[in-house]
């Protein structure tokens, strides 16, 4: 039984909570051991695992296909799927089926979309045939065609549609909201202002928890990261090295070495030789 929705609702002020991407079984099976909160099935994966620009083209296919794998993988770490682009935006009919179909299908606990007044009608309906909700606002990366990728909220006007973004997502039934790309200071208004819990990337200190994308904490994929991304190691140098080390090695014949091989006795083969 996964440990579910309440390490959002119930540490609050009390202790910050923890979430990381993934996106396959083995590194869900990581994140597990780690002891992290909970894991999300961002739709990031069209960019960090499908080579897209945008997270534009991922699909509900997509999103299922990798969803289930990570469920296998995670144990009893909470599993937060991503809905993608057009999978709710169309209507609240369309919302309520497709985040069904990701629930029944992944076996995840919960989903997240992005946006916030303008959706809240979707998360309501959602929440209300039993299916958690996490929202997103601030930087909302399906309308990047909009907003580019910037940070959200640096003016007046942007910065009151943030704080009503958040009141109408939490109002709506959302147990956790994402903040992305904001400016720290309004993080933290946004974050005493609500009750739910906010996580932050790109959004400073004082969110009740943070999130990051799984290959740009750990430089996987050995892009330049935003501003915001620490890489907490450098796996892209460490598989790298390994698999220079493994094409010099084979061509040196030095691989496989001795403990590395099969036997058989003398005997055996003389009798095959001379067959
Ligand atoms: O898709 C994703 O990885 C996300 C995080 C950036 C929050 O939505």
């Amino acid at each position: 039984m996964k440990k579910g929705i309440r390490v959002y609702t119930e540490n609050k002020n009390k202790r910050k909570v923890t979430m990381i991407t993934a996106y396959d079984y083995s590194s869900a099976r990581i994140v597990a051991e780690s002891g992290i909160d909970s894991i999300l099935v961002g739709d990031s994966l069209g960019n960090v695992v499908m080579g897209y620009e945008t997270t534009v083209p991922v699909t509900m296919e997509d999103m299922i296909h990798h969803g289930a794998a990570v469920v296998r993988g995670a144990g009893d770490t909470m599993v937060v799927v991503d809905m993608p682009f057009m999978s709710y935006q169309g209507s609240v009919y369309d919302a309520v089926m497709n985040a069904g179909r990701i629930m029944k299908e992944t076996g995840c606990t919960a989903v997240k979309l992005e946006g916030g007044v303008e959706y809240a009608d979707r998360i309501q309906a959602i929440v209300q045939a039993g299916i958690p909700v996490c929202a997103h606002i601030g930087l909302t990366p399906q309308s990047v065609n909009q907003m580019g990728y910037k940070v959200q909220g640096t003016d007046e006007a942007t910065a009151k549609k943030l704080l009503e973004d958040a009141h109408a997502v939490e109002k709506a039934g959302a147990f956790a909201v994402v903040l992305e790309c904001v400016p720290e200071r309004l993080a933290k208004l946004v974050t005493e202002s609500l009750h739910i819990t906010t996580i932050g990337i790109g959004a400073g200190v004082y969110t009740d928890g943070q999130v990051l994308v799984f290959h740009d904490m750990l430089n996987y994929n050995g892009n330049t990261p935003a501003k915001f991304v620490k890489q907490f190691a450098d796996v892209h140098s460490v598989i790298l090295g390994a698999l220079q080390e493994y094409k010099n090695e084979v061509e040196n014949s030095e691989y496989p070495s001795k403990e590395y091989k099969y036997g058989i006795k003398d005997e055996v083969l003389d009798k095959i030789y001379s067959n």
